[in-house]
């Protein structure tokens, strides 16, 4: 792991930013475990349990699963030894409450949030990123018909697996998810900000223009 980077790094933006794109690669240059709530949702969604028919009832409409049932699925995978180090955190916290209990979580273990990188898109891209992105079925990478197609349409070019798209990718259904980022998660800026925490990166670059800011910003 290199000594130059923070260890728990937090991903904030809006639907479609680019957190998850951006999350495979500086989760590797961190040496450190990529913990994306949206795909331990997913993965609870698709299972034939209480659990998964409530996570189901609000992701499917591009709303926010409850506080206390998000926090308490983060921090169990807090717990588990690839995140004793750090973590690379990509949809959470996205309120308040996710913030502060992700606080006092890591306080007693004389850890902290050490960074926060917020990727800013307009809304008009973020539309136009989301309603045509695929995703790896096997690997989670992720692809857009316009923007960074496959080599091979419906395979992946990294592991050869099969492309999916979300169901909550539609355009109704994104246009939700941008109101609910609005009107919760946007105050998370300030929060982090007052702690001097928080670079901005601007995520309407490439791919690789990102990267290459995030890299820096992590470094400063
Ligand atoms: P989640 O899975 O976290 O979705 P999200 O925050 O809505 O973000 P996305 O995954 O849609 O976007 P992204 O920033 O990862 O973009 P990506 O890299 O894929 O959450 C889904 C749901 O789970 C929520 O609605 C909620 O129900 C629930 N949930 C999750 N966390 C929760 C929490 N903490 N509390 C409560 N509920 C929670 O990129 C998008 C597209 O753009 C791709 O096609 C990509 O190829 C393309 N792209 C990326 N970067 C670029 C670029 N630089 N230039 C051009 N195209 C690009
Ligand atoms: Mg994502
Ligand atoms: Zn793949």
């Amino acid at each position: 792991m290199s000594q130059e980077y923070p260890l728990y790094v937090i991903l904030l933006g809006a639907p479609g930013a680019g957190k998850g794109t951006q999350a495979l690669h500086i989760s590797k240059t961190l040496g450190v475990a990529h913990v994306s709530s949206g795909d331990l949702f997913r993965a609870v969604r698709e299972s034939d349990t209480e659990l998964g028919r409530l996570v189901k009832s609000y992701y499917d409409k591009g709303a926010l699963v409850p506080d206390d049932v998000t926090i308490r699925m983060i921090l169990e995978r807090l717990r588990q030894p690839d995140c004793v180090t750090g973590c690379l955190l990509d949809g959470f916290p996205r309120t308040m409450e996710q913030a502060q209990a992700l606080d006092a979580a890591l306080k007693p273990q004389a850890k902290r949030v050490d960074k926060v990188i917020y990727l800013h898109v307009s809304e008009s891209e973020l539309l136009r990123r989301l309603s045509g992105r695929w995703l790896c079925r096997n690997c989670g990478a992720s692809y857009h018909t316009v923007s960074a197609p496959p080599k091979q349409e419906g395979a992946c070019d990294l592991c050869g697996g099969a492309l999916y798209q979300r169901p909550d990718d539609t355009l109704e259904t994104a246009k939700s998810r941008l109101e609910v980022y609005f009107r919760q998660t946007l105050p998370l800026i300030d929060y982090y900000m007052q702690q001097g925490k928080l670079s901005q990166v601007n995520g309407g670059q490439s791919i690789e223009a990102v990267e290459h800011a995030m890299s820096g910003a992590l470094r400063s």
